[in-house]
């Protein structure tokens, strides 16, 4: 199996959803669990630590500044993660079309380079405070895969242009893109999480 620290915790009912969450910039694999199971009970989680480290800090691609990204690791560590995906799924028998990314920051920024470079590991994605990773030599064709941006007005980070680039990215890719505006810096709030539960209760009644 491709060699991530992680977390896995089955799904209550087998072939139920699972949640591949991502944490921020000096997070670890521990971090989004209680998140993951506030947003969907009952779901599956997998989730993995970033092995990058930059001054200490797990992430999960290296950074030549803040917001500046090593494209050539970039690339590497989201084919390494796709990987990691499909090894779990295989031995933890799940299917990736039944995997939701779940994001935060740096995560969210590895979950939408998953979906412009290896979308086959994900059914779909909830990007928090997320900015464009990179823009692939050809777009992927993710017809009808559902993508929840969640960012904040007033993030220093990521500005509201760099948001709506984003979203018409992944929508020429064919993906179905909801972007909520939340009254916030890069934290994340309690809206956020309910914003993302509705989304995702919305999805599954499908
Ligand atoms: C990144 O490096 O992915 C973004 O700057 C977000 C973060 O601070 O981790």
């Amino acid at each position: 199996m491709s060699d991530f620290i992680h977390v896995f915790q089955p799904p209550a009912e087998p072939g139920g959803p699972i949640l591949l969450v991502l944490h921020g910039t000096g997070g670890n694999e521990h971090d989004l669990v209680p998140l993951a199971e506030m947003l969907m009970p009952g779901a599956g989680v997998l989730s993995p630590r970033g092995k990058v480290l930059e001054r200490g800090m797990p992430r999960f691609f290296r950074r030549l500044a803040e917001g500046v990204f090593d494209i050539e690791d970039l690339k590497l560590r989201t084919a390494e993660l796709a990987d990691f995906i499909t090894d779990a799924a295989a031995q933890h028998h799940f299917a990736t079309r039944d995997v939701t990314a779940v994001g935060f920051s740096n995560g969210a920024n590895i979950a939408g380079a998953l979906l412009l470079l290896r979308p086959d590991v994900l059914g779909a994605a909830v990007l928090f405070r997320a900015m464009v990773p990179l823009i692939p030599d050809t777009l992927p064709k993710i017809p009808s895969t559902p993508v929840l941006i969640s960012n904040g007005k007033m993030d220093p980070l990521v500005s509201a242009e760099e948001t709506e680039r984003l979203g018409a990215i992944l929508r020429s890719a064919g993906a179905e893109v909801a972007v909520a505006w939340q009254n916030s810096g890069h934290d994340l709030t309690e809206r956020d999480v309910t914003t993302a539960r509705e989304w995702l209760a919305r999805r599954q009644a499908r």
